[in-house]
């Protein structure tokens, strides 16, 4: 039976991925550990503790006292933030995953370690790029991801961690707000759609990028884990994606909902330097034929769903 520790629950991805893991595999056999109390949490929900991943004994301490048997590892600094404080970046998002993938060893667990797009830079072939590629990104959230899918590939041949990862686009959602990354504008405007039909957007209009809505990004992380080890030849740092869209098109998609929808650009260079770094689409053919990825929202099912579940809980603004 697996026993499962999430570290940055409190996240978007971790607000998520806990309830679905907790469907999964039993509301008992999940504990949810982050810096913050988890926004939505309430008593009923499972265990819930504080745990610092660039501490190495609070990571022991808890995997031993739980008798942990894998590890989702989500705790890490988005790229907008990561490139406001690189040297705390470096320190989260490289200590973190060295201090798990150590107690990994140690104790015999599985690791989910995400990557992200991020992970590539401008001497990345852009255009369906490709799962095994040039990675020299130019950020130090995307240094943090190259060094993390390395030393990934180090603790599983150099020591059979069973360590599993995928390449994230950015993600849309509407249970968590995101955490600082470059991609967020394509969450900001459903909220700012429906409260005041109005978004200023802080990338360029024609930033095309890959993304993926939250239920398929949750899907694939819980697929990946489960796969048959022997038909994985990559086990780290999948490529995937389920939809490529500009600021511009999403707009268009939304006012097909709200005809009075009106976006304004107002680039930030910080932000619109990181997007222009990475890849316009990737090529996710291995994530499909190794372990049979396959998203199931497009930008029309995903912009209709999430209009829905936030227009039930947001009111327009007068
Ligand atoms: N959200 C995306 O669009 C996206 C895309 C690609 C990859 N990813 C990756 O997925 C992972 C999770 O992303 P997210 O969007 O949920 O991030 P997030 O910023 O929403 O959540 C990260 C969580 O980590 C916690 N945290 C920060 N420092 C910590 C520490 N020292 N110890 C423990 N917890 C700490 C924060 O409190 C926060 O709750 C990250 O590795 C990120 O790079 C996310």
């Amino acid at each position: 039976m697996e026993k499962i520790l999430v570290t940055g629950a409190a996240g978007q991805i971790g607000t998520e991925l806990v309830a679905a893991l907790r469907a999964a595999h039993g509301k008992d056999r999940v504990v949810a550990t982050d810096l913050r109390m988890p926004v939505q949490s309430s008593p009923g929900d499972g265990l819930f503790e504080h745990l610092d991943c660039t501490k190495l004994d609070q990571i022991q301490d808890a995997v031993r006292r739980h008798s942990i048997t894998a590890i989702y590892h989500l705790a890490a600094m988005l790229s907008a933030v990561a490139e406001e404080k690189p040297q705390a970046a470096w320190e989260l998002n490289m200590g973190g995953l060295y201090h798990v993938l150590e107690v990994a060893r140690q104790y015999h667990c599985a690791v989910f370690f995400p990557s992200s797009i991020g992970a590539f830079g401008a001497t990345t072939p852009p255009r369906k790029t490709p799962q095994d590629t040039v990675q020299r990104p130019s950020t130090m959230y995307g240094v943090t991801k190259v060094a993390g899918e390395l030393l990934a590939d180090y603790y599983a041949h150099r020591f059979g961690v069973d360590v599993r990862g995928l390449r994230l686009p950015g993600l849309i959602s509407h249970v968590a707000p995101p955490g600082g990354g470059t991609t967020d504008y394509a969450v900001e405007i459903f909220y700012q759609a429906i409260r005041y039909r109005h978004y200023t957007c802080f990338l360029k209009a024609d930033t095309a990028l890959d993304m993926m809505y939250m239920p398929d990004a949750i899907r694939a992380i819980l697929d990946l884990m489960a796969a048959d080890p022997a038909k994985l030849t990559h086990r780290n740092a999948f490529n995937i994606s389920a939809m490529n869209f500009t600021p511009e098109r999403l707009a268009a998609e939304i006012a097909q909902h709200i005809p009075d929808f009106r976006i304004e650009y107002e680039v930030d260079p910080v932000r619109q330097a990181i997007a222009d770094s990475w890849p316009r689409s990737v090529d996710d053919s291995a994530a499909r034929r190794e372990w049979g990825w396959a998203p199931r929202y497009d930008l029309a099912a995903m912009t209709e769903d999430m209009l829905e579940k936030l227009g039930a809980k947001l009111k327009p603004a007068r």
